[in-house]
């Protein structure tokens, strides 16, 4: 882990620090937040050039993205302590400008909407299909994208999600294929998705179906803290350089070293134990599928259920209520009163996660 291992011989130097913060390694650290994060204090330094710099990194950082391209098979990546939010803008920034056509999903996530305010840029939309029996997004097709591409031999990028919220996927191989034929740059949004190559039965991952840059939360599914996130490119259609400028545009210029940090670990954590860890999260969600299926009135669909599905990440796992006459918000107060909280609801339904931080119990 080299920029963690570079925080560590840093703190062990003991330099006086004349420098932000001013809480000062946490001595002057309010006494709640002394009591929350302590032993981490130390490590929230300001910009040190000795410790490389985000916004133009050469060493320890430098390596440390290099090592999470060469983990998820990228030519560059880009570390975020802005989320997918601000990579996504500037994926879209990067790629296009002012004026220029851009094909964009309606299921697309507001940052999309950012990125479009932000670039100038023109949308055309995919329509995408939804599944009326659960009421959830199930995307675009290759027939759709190519009739959009036909009628819009101008776009210059195509922004793509992959795979959604519900964990549905897409026919990514086919749909990259259609648009590289024509020169447009694929820009996926895989903020749900920084744990699919390490799983058995997960769908592919855009890197692996060509896609030419992927922003990934890896705070949303594994081990990172929140507001981090990773930004993967592939050389053939975008501009390294532009993409890194717009990556300075959009960063806060005093980065939260530990969020950093934070992205080495998980990196480490996956390029060392990611199978095992995925693997599990996909056993234990098999398992809470049957054992919710077999309760009367609740419904988990599995890939099968959905009306034209193409692929599906099991451990997202949608709790349906509709037999039983509840709602999504009403089941949620019933399971908030048993001490359970889940991370959406909408319609008939609950969609719960299970990750490599899930156990049995
Ligand atoms: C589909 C999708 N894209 C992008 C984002 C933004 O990600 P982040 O929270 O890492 O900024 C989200 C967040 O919920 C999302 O659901």
């Amino acid at each position: 882990m080299p920029f963690v291992e570079a925080l560590e011989a840093y703190k062990e130097e003991h330099f006086v620090p004349f420098h932000t913060p001013g809480h000062k390694i946490g001595v002057g650290a309010p006494a709640t937040l002394k009591a929350w994060m302590d032993p981490a204090l130390p490590y929230d330094l300001g910009v040190m050039y000795a410790l490389d710099d985000l916004h133009e990194p050469e060493g320890s950082l430098k390596e440390a993205q290099d090592l999470a391209a060469q983990l998820y098979g990228a030519d560059y990546t880009w570390f975020s302590i802005n989320g997918t939010t601000a990579l996504i803008e500037t994926m879209i920034m990067g790629t296009v400008g002012a004026g220029d056509t851009i094909i964009i999903p309606r299921e697309a996530h507001r940052s999309v909407m950012g990125g479009l305010i932000l670039s100038g840029a023109k949308p055309v939309y995919l329509e995408g299909r939804f599944d009326e029996r659960f009421g959830v997004p199930l995307g675009t097709t290759p027939s759709e994208v190519e009739t959009v591409l036909n009628e819009h031999p101008e776009a210059k990028a195509i922004v793509l999600v992959n795979p959604n919220y519900y964990g549905i996927a897409i026919d990514l191989e086919a749909i990259v294929l259609l648009a590289h034929k024509k020169g447009v740059i694929v820009l996926v949004d895989e903020a749900h998705g920084a744990h699919l190559p390490f799983g058995k039965n997960l769908p592919k991952s855009a890197l692996a179906c060509g896609a030419d840059l992927v922003a990934q939360s890896t705070h949303k599914l594994i081990g990172s803290l929140t507001q981090t996130s990773m930004l993967h490119g592939q050389d053939m259609l975008i501009n390294e350089r532009r993409i890194t400028q717009v990556h300075q545009i959009l960063q806060s210029t005093s980065p939260n070293y530990i969020f950093l940090a934070s992205l080495d670990m998980a990196r480490h954590q996956m390029a060392t134990k990611g199978r095992e860890l995925v693997t599990k999260a996909e056993m234990l969600a098999q398992e809470l599928r049957r054992d919710l299926q077999n309760i009367p009135g609740i419904n988990v669909p599995a890939a099968e259920d959905f009306n034209g599905l193409y692929d599906y990440d099991a451990t997202k796992v949608l709790i349906d209520f509709y037999e039983l006459g509840l709602t999504g918000v009403e089941a949620e107060k019933l399971l908030r009163k048993e001490g359970i909280e889940v991370e959406l609801v909408q319609a008939y339904h609950v969609l719960v996660l299970i990750t490599l931080g899930d156990t049995k119990d």
